[in-house]
Parts: structure tokens; C-alpha cells; sequence
């Protein structure tokens, strides 16, 4: 197993390698693109739902080009917008995940496809990559569920998104960013009934997201995070992710019968503000503070 991994980057450093020769020498063909668009681009650009409509998944997708029209132009790389999307003189910059952006080296492989014709080659299509499932008893890591944040969020949820900066300043592109509790803790590892993420993605938190849903993510999909969730928010490494003691959270969710917050215990609430005295069966907002288990200690509740 370790040893075909090292076989396979092994042929990977002398492909790149003789690609980049390549690229001085001949025009590339779309063979030499195609592994960096199954990499980076697919898992936005490709489906039904393909972002802009436009589909990096075959070449023929590719040539089709967006919404709007072409994106390469044979033979003039400078006029073409899927190079200006990669070199970010046309923007958002693609990948819409970066930075990282491609290297230079990379850019340069594109250049060379469409100033040299947009030769053919044998490359197979890419599929999509979907989220891949843990094995049994393996744990759920960032790997598992960064495929479901790219496809279905990213595209707002990143600088120069979308809907322009990324929404509450909310980055939904890297581990750091998914976990980061600087304005206040999204995901709250090993506490699903607290992270407003998993509460957005089932609709108990209003807007639902996706926000341009429906189509939301599938029931598989939403058990996917809400295990990665409870089993500590693990990153793609299988290091589980610390409780942020003290951050600020901000819940949405629906009071039951029972007092609880779509499961969340807000609580001792006789310390907490209680505006517009919530009953069972409002709809609530709830500001608090994590202590250092993950447990919300309620600072205020409201009727929303
Ligand atoms: C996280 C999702 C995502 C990823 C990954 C992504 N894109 Fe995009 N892409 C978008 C969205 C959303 C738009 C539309 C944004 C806009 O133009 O306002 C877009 C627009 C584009 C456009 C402009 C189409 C037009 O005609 O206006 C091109 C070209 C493009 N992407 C190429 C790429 C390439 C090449 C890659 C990989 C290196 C890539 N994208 C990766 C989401 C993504
Ligand atoms: C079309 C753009 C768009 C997409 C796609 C999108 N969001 Fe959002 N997101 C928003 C907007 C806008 C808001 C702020 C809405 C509000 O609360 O009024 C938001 C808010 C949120 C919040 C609340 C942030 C906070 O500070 O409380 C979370 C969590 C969230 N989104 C997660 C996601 C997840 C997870 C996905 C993908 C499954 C996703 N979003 C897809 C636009 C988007």
C-alpha cells in the first residue's frame, strides 16, 4: 500500500517533470490539464448544477464553455477567460478555493494548450470527486467532508464570492477556516446540537444552507458532517480538533416542550436576559459562550 503510494508520486514528480519540459518545447495537450481540472476544478464544475454552467469535466464541457459563452479562444491564451480566471486578471481568481491558487509552472500548462490549438490527447473524462465514506470503524476526518464544503459552499462562502466577501466573514474552504472561532465557533467539535453549521444544513436554523437551495444537501451527506461533528471535528489527518473554551456562538433553533433548543440544553437561563419570553414551540435566538467541555452557557435568549 505504502509502497504503491510511492510509486504513484514517484510517476507523478517524472510526469510533471516531463510536462514542464513539454511545455517549453510543444504545445501540450489536453492530457496534461485534465489531472489538474479533475483536482481542483470538478467539484464545482461539473453536473447539472455546474457553477456558471460550465462543466471542466470532459473537454467537450470545457469547449462548450459557460453561461456566457467560451472560456478559451484557440490560439490566443491572453483573451481567453479561463486563463484570466487562473492568473486573476479576471476575477473571482479560480480556483475559488484558493489561495492556493496553480503554480506559475501550472498556469503555464494551460497557456501552452490554447496558444498550441487545444490539442485532443487520450485523457479519459474526470468524474467529480464525490465525498468519499470512512470505512468501517475508520473515523471521519476533514478529507471526508471538504468535498461537501467545496461543492456546496465555497462558491459563496470565500473571498471574492459569490455574493462577494464571504457571508458573517465566514470561510467554508479550509479546516482552519470551517473550525475557526475568531468572531465565534460555528462548529463546536464533539457538540453537533451546538454548531449552527450542522443546525444551517438541517434547516433548524433559518436561512437553511445552502442559501440558494434547494436543491440542500442529502440526509447521507448531512449524517456524514454531523458525525465528523461528533467525533471531534477531526482534520484531514485524523487529529481531532480542540473545544475553543470562551468563544461566542449564536444558535437558531425551535424551543420544545422540554425547554431545549432542538436538543440544545440552554441551560440555567435565571442569569441569562430573556427578551420577548420565548414559550415552547418558538422560534429562538440564542447568544452564548462555550466553557471548556463545549457546553453552551446561555447569555441571552430571544423570540425571533
Ligand atoms: C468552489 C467552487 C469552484 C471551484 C473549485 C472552481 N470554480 Fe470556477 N467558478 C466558480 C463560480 C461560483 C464561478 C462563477 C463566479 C463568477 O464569475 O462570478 C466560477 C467561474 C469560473 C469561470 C468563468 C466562467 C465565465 O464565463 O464567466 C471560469 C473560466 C472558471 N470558473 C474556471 C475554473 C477553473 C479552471 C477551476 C480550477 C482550476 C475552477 N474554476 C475552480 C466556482 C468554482
Ligand atoms: C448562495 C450563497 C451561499 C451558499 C451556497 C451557502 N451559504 Fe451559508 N450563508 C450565506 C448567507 C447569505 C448567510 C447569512 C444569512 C443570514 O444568516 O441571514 C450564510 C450564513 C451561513 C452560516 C451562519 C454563519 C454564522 O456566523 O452564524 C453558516 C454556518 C453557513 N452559512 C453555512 C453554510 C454551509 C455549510 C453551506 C453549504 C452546505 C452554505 N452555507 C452555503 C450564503 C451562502
Amino acid at each position: 500500500m505504502k509502497h504503491a503510494k510511492a510509486l504513484r508520486s514517484l510517476a507523478w514528480t517524472s510526469l510533471t517533470a516531463a510536462l514542464t519540459l513539454q511545455a517549453n518545447a510543444e504545445p501540450v495537450s489536453y492530457d496534461a490539464i485534465a489531472p489538474l481540472l479533475a483536482e481542483r476544478c470538478v467539484m464545482c464544475h461539473s453536473g447539472p448544477s455546474a457553477a456558471a454552467g460550465l462543466r471542466l469535466d470532459t473537454l467537450e464541457g470545457l469547449l462548450a464553455g459557460s453561461a456566457k459563452g467560451p472560456v478559451v479562444r484557440q490560439g490566443d491564451p491572453a483573451t481567453s477567460e479561463l486563463l484570466r480566471r487562473l492568473n486573476g486578471s479576471s476575477q473571482p481568481r479560480m480556483p475559488m478555493t484558493g489561495p492556493p491558487f496553480l503554480s506559475d509552472a501550472e498556469v503555464a500548462l494551460f497557456e501552452s494548450w490554447i496558444a498550441g490549438g487545444l490539442k485532443a490527447g487520450s485523457a479519459a473524462p474526470s468524474p467529480p470527486p464525490v465525498a468519499s465514506r470512512p470505512a468501517a470503524g475508520e473515523p471521519v476526518t476533514f478529507a471526508h467532508v471538504a468535498p461537501l464544503f467545496a461543492r456546496h459552499c465555497a462558491r459563496c462562502h470565500t473571498d471574492n464570492g459569490q455574493m462577494g466577501t464571504a457571508p458573517e466573514g465566514y470561510r467554508l474552504t479550509s479546516h482552519a477556516a470551517t473550525l475557526s472561532a475568531d468572531e465565534r465557533a460555528r462548529v463546536v467539535p464533539g457538540h453537533p446540537e451546538a454548531s449552527e453549521l450542522l443546525r444551517r444544513i438541517k434547516g433548524q436554523a433559518k436561512p437553511r444552507m445552502p442559501y440558494d437551495g434547494p436543491p440542500y444537501l442529502s440526509v447521507e451527506d448531512i449524517d456524514l458532517i454531523e458525525s465528523w461533528i461528533v467525533q471531534g471535528a477531526r482534520d484531514a489527518s485524523g487529529l481531532p480538533a480542540p473545544v475553543p473554551a470562551g468563544a461566542k456562538v449564536r444558535l437558531h433553533g425551535v424551543m420544545g416542550t422540554d425547554g431545549r433548543i432542538d436538543g440544545l440544553d440552554p441551560g440555567n437561563l435565571a442569569a441569562a436576559r430573556r427578551d420577548k419570553l420565548p414559550r415552547p414551540g418558538d422560534y429562538v435566538r440564542l447568544d452564548g459562550r462555550l466553557d471548556g467541555q463545549g457546553q453552551v452557557i446561555t447569555e441571552r435568549l430571544r423570540r425571533r
